[in-house]
């Protein structure tokens, strides 16, 4: 099995050219197979995919990790290039959803209106439950939220009517791959939680070995309880590469890098790994 893996958006890239933007998205080729998971939050997708000469028109697949605008931003733009217009997601990704701090409430759900998908003639998808789209290629659909000290890592709330109630984003699925060498994850947000993320994997596909995680994690803001017994999960799952992306953030990327040594790393834009048996 052959997997290669390009980070076509992300926050920041170390490669003039290619744009940085909020959010995250990847091109992920197993064998002859091109999905693409996520979109990031608007017009990097369509840029980087053409500074890296990566036609999307080619595109197999889309899977959509969660309902947020940094990951659905540039699924429009996406579907109007691309030949095959297969969209994996859960079916709650299109729910109103907002970031509240104090006063200050913001909207961060999918920017346009689930009509669109139908009207640029895509086939939605509904991947609430773990399902193979290819052989040994996986999503997760919703993940059970198993560790106490794992949240959905900020101020998420969807409204109810005149209230806002805090969002759990049952919504958030990652992509999984059984490589002969270990499961191979791929996350938008990890909103469920990485150690859950990661055992629910191995569960499904009874696979126990880790080879790579690889995408947003989630961890900026946690808590020290929840560093400290992630680093300890990370440590005993024996996970071989995580490559944290997104939403990690400085300071628990430092914690992650300080406890786990060089099998963790940054992901940036226009960054490409390759994983071949
Ligand atoms: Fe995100
Ligand atoms: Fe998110």
């Amino acid at each position: 099995m052959k997997v290669n893996i390009t980070i076509l958006v992300e926050n920041t890239t170390p490669m003039p050219g290619f744009q940085g933007e909020y959010g995250f998205a990847a091109l992920v080729e197993v064998n002859e197979k091109r999905i693409l998971f996520d979109t990031g939050s608007a017009d990097a997708l369509m840029k980087n995919a053409t500074a890296g000469g990566i036609d999307l028109a080619e595109i197999d697949d889309l899977v959509i990790s969660h309902g947020h605008f940094d990951h659905t931003g540039g699924v429009i733009p996406f579907l109007q290039t691309s030949r095959n217009k297969r969209v994996y997601a859960h079916a709650g990704i299109f729910i109103p959803r907002y970031a509240v701090l104090g006063e200050y409430k913001r909207v961060i759900g999918v920017p346009f209106p689930s009509q669109e998908i139908e009207s640029n003639h895509a086939e939605f998808i509904i991947t609430n439950e773990f399902t193979e789209i290819f052989p040994g290629v996986f999503v997760t659909g919703e993940i059970p939220r198993n560790t106490s000290y794992e949240d959905v890592g900020g101020p998420f709330y969807v409204a109810v009517g005149e209230r806002m109630v805090p969002d759990v984003i049952y919504d958030d699925m990652s992509m999984v791959i059984n490589h002969p060498e270990g499961l191979i994850i791929i996350s938008g947000c990890a909103h469920a939680g990485i150690i859950n993320t990661i055992k629910y994997a191995q569960l499904k596909t009874g696979q126990k070995r880790v080879k790579a995680f690889i995408g947003g994690t989630h961890l900026a803001g946690a808590s020290e309880e929840r560093m400290g017994r992630t680093i300890t999960e990370l440590q005993e799952l024996d996970v071989e590469q995580i490559i944290a992306c997104h939403c990690t953030g400085f300071e628990a990327l430092v914690k992650l890098r300080n406890a786990l040594g060089d099998k963790v790393i940054k992901g940036e834009t226009a960054m490409k790994f390759a994983f071949s048996y």
